[in-house]
């Protein structure tokens, strides 16, 4: 074996090793929405007939099994049901499905357990039983804290739903966790600054701001080519962007990742662990995972459809669509793209590691000299100006 061979099979080893010690989390999709809003294009489903519920969770539980064989050995550290709208998920499925994980793997005894949830009435009722079933924080989809922005987007809940729900679920869960978007139609720096003060007067110790995205293929990209729905433009968005930054900051919720602020502590474990690059299984219809295994980290992902998802699982024991191993090229670039959203940034010597190699030092320099990264030791950041412009800053380093 030549030298350079033997080093980077060493690296891979090293790579694979840590793996195993590192961070593993369990993400559950969950693909049903009582109604799908106009802006939203994640694989989120509506089945005005119903769904047969124990069917579904009789395939959770078989996929889990399968995804056990890939990661053996592994202490799960977080665990997240995403959606689509989990809420709509009887407690008891929510407790099968732990019940399910600590069997396959070790749950870690401070283990994060994550539910998205709707604030509509109906889900707000299960709060209690989520919390029985093991869920021991709530990230709440608020959206907009106004009636008028909340119909515009579509939702089903008003303000005072979705403050009540808060309220409650404050109560249930020591960790609460809301989202909401801005840059919407009509939206002023004013208007988002009242909506943000209120937001922040709520006390969660975790917020997910995220600017409108108008998606491909959604209702509210129809509207925008057509020019009845007008969102604010470049100039005005980064205006209220920093606004939010601003704000955050002063109320103790820095963002420590482009669109997720929290209290020093209550950064989200399980979204880090995506953003730093370590391993999850992910389950359910249209769910991603990454699985390091046989020296390489692989890409997963299940099939989109709900129905066609279950069929597969029923037929096979699972319902991957795709199972890639990254080149160490790709690994790396996908470190470099995940890892710059996040304020802390990334590990120089872990890019090396997984096999990026070093950076361009004087591509490096000139992005430092224009205030848009920082290094310092092995670590190298965005600025909040240079996570601004994120996409043409990863392009460059890894050009
Ligand atoms: C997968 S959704 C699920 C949460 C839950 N179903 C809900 O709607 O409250 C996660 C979050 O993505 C955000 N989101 C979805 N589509 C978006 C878009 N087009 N632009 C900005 N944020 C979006 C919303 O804030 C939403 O809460
Ligand atoms: S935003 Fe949430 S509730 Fe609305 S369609 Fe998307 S996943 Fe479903």
């Amino acid at each position: 074996m030549s030298n350079s061979l033997a080093v980077a099979d060493d690296l891979t080893r090293r790579t694979a090793a840590a793996a195993v010690d590192e961070p593993f989390g369990v993400y559950v999709h969950w693909p049903f929405c009582r109604a799908k809003c106009p802006y939203c294009d994640f694989n989120s489903h509506v089945r005005h007939g119903g769904i047969d519920e124990g069917r579904f969770l009789a395939a959770y539980l078989t996929e889990l099994g399968h995804f056990a064989s890939l990661a053996p050995g592994r202490s799960v550290s977080s665990i997240f049901f995403g959606g689509g709208t989990p809420s709509l998920m009887r407690p008891s499925s929510v407790a099968a499905i732990l019940a399910a994980i600590a069997k396959h793997w070790r749950i870690a005894p401070n283990a994060e357990i994550t539910l998205e949830a709707n604030p509509t009435s109906v889900e707000v009722e299960n709060f209690a039983g989520y919390r029985s079933a093991g869920v021991n924080r709530l990230s709440l989809g608020v959206q907009a804290l106004d009636d008028q922005s909340l119909k515009a987007l579509g939702r089903r809940h008003s303000a005072n739903e979705a403050l009540a729900a808060l309220a409650l679920a404050k109560r249930h869960f020591a960790r609460v966790s809301f989202d909401l978007i801005y840059s919407r139609e009509g939206q002023t720096e004013r208007a988002w600054q009242d909506e943000l003060k209120l937001a922040l007067s709520h006390e969660a110790d975790h917020l997910s701001l995220y600017q409108l995205t108008i998606e491909d293929g959604t209702p509210f990209a129809a509207r925008h080519a057509a020019g009845s729905l007008k969102v604010p433009g470049s100039e005005l968005a980064s205006a209220l962007y920093q606004l939010t930054q601003e704000l955050c900051e002063r109320a103790g919720l820095p963002a420590y990742e482009i669109s997720n602020h929290a209290r020093p502590g209550s950064e989200s474990r399980h979204n880090l662990l995506y953003w730093r690059g370590h391993d999850y299984a992910g389950i359910g219809a249209g769910a991603h995972g990454r699985i390091t295994a046989h020296r390489a980290k692989r890409a997963l992902s299940t099939i989109k459809s709900p129905e066609g998802w279950l069929a597969e699982v029923e037929a096979h024991g699972h319902g991957l669509i795709s199972d890639e191993a990254l080149s160490t090229e790709e690994a790396a670039e996908e470190y470099l793209l995940m890892g710059l959203r996040l304020a802390e940034g990334i590990d120089l010597d872990r890019l090396a590691a997984i096999g990026g190699g070093a950076l361009d030092e004087r591509r490096l320099s000139a992005l430092e000299s224009d205030g848009l990264l920082t290094r310092k030791g092995s670590r190298l950041a965005a600025t909040p100006d240079g996570r601004l412009v994120l996409n043409r800053l990863i392009l460059e380093l890894a050009a």
